[in-house]
């Protein structure tokens, strides 16, 4: 593979990409991100993630060093120059490359933020296997630190838990705080139980989800009834049926929790509806 990827200004082939070895994003995570859907060459929640992204970058005190169009621009060439029909981009911004490693932050004005976009192509993405036959999922702690509200890369943790996911032979982990579910390692969290949809309500303990945001705008506007509130392993495991939602895996069913199938195992009605709904509505606003 070689693709034309961003780095700084410039689009290269992924081979002449670098990035210095000061940087805080390598060092010490000091990075934010986004993955923005491309479905039939078009961008997925495009403005979802870039209000996001200014947030994070707010939250870090991150200079956001371009608009909305110049993002925007920069996506649709990395599409256009990679001839990517479905996937996502990956965008990320770090603090920077100062000189030397230091655990207090550059100036700002002497050191810029460094700016990563790639795609990823794969292709038949909105009809995945995953889609069809639904995931298992096991529940592990949530150890991460107090601001998951922020896209960080600090991505040690969720990965460890899709390896530990993996080793029970599972698909992925939800995380468990105080006897509540919080959220998937790289995605949102949800229980239907008699025709309810239940996750988690907003907080700083969960990555408020750009999908999550129009799947439960998408759900109000089919009448279907929300409660956004903690939910445990339990009662997700009596659950008639459970999801999770991401920009990479829209609206994904659940079917087995620890080892427990839920209901009969199988998909039910409310979940493959939901991603039904999810797909047409977010095609039409796709740019
Ligand atoms: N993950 N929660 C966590 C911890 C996430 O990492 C993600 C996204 C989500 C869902 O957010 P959204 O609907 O905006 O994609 C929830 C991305 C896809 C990733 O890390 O690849």
């Amino acid at each position: 593979m070689n693709r034309t990827v961003y780095v700084n200004g410039e689009y290269l082939p992924e081979t002449e990409a670098k990035v210095s070895i000061f940087d805080r994003g390598f060092l010490m995570a000091d990075a934010v991100y986004e993955v923005t859907s491309v479905l039939g060459g078009k961008l997925i929640d495009f403005d979802g993630h870039i209000v996001r992204l200014q947030r994070s970058l707010d939250e870090l005190e991150i200079n956001n060093p371009y608009t909305r169009e110049e993002w925007l621009n920069i996506h649709r060439e990395l599409v256009q120059s990679n001839d990517l029909v479905d996937g996502g981009i990956y965008l990320q911004i770090s603090r920077g490359a100062p000189n030397d490693r230091d655990f207090v932050w550059p100036d700002p004005e002497m050191t810029a933020p460094t700016v990563v976009l790639f795609t990823q192509s794969k292709p038949g993405l909105a009809n995945s296997p995953s889609a069809q036959a639904g995931i298992k999922v096991i529940s592990i702690e949530d150890i991460r630190w107090g601001r998951r509200d922020i896209k960080t890369v600090q991505l040690l943790y969720p990965s460890m838990g899709k390896m530990m996911a993996q080793k029970a032979g599972a698909d992925d982990a939800w995380m468990v705080q105080d006897g509540h579910v919080t959220e998937g390692t790289s995605n949102n969290a949800y229980i239907v139980k008699d025709g309810s949809i239940i996750t988690r309500a907003l907080s700083n303990n969960i990555l408020h989800g750009i999908t999550r945001a129009a799947v439960l705008r998408f759900a109000d506007e089919a009448q279907m009834k929300i409660e956004e509130r903690n939910f445990t392993i339990e009662e997700a495991q009596q659950a008639d049926e459970a999801f999770i939602t991401s920009a990479s895996a829209f609206v994904t069913p659940v079917v087995e929790l620890d080892g427990q199938k839920i209901s009969s195992g199988a998909p039910g009605s409310i979940v493959p509806r939901l991603r039904e709904i999810y797909l047409e509505e977010s095609m039409k606003t796709a740019i």
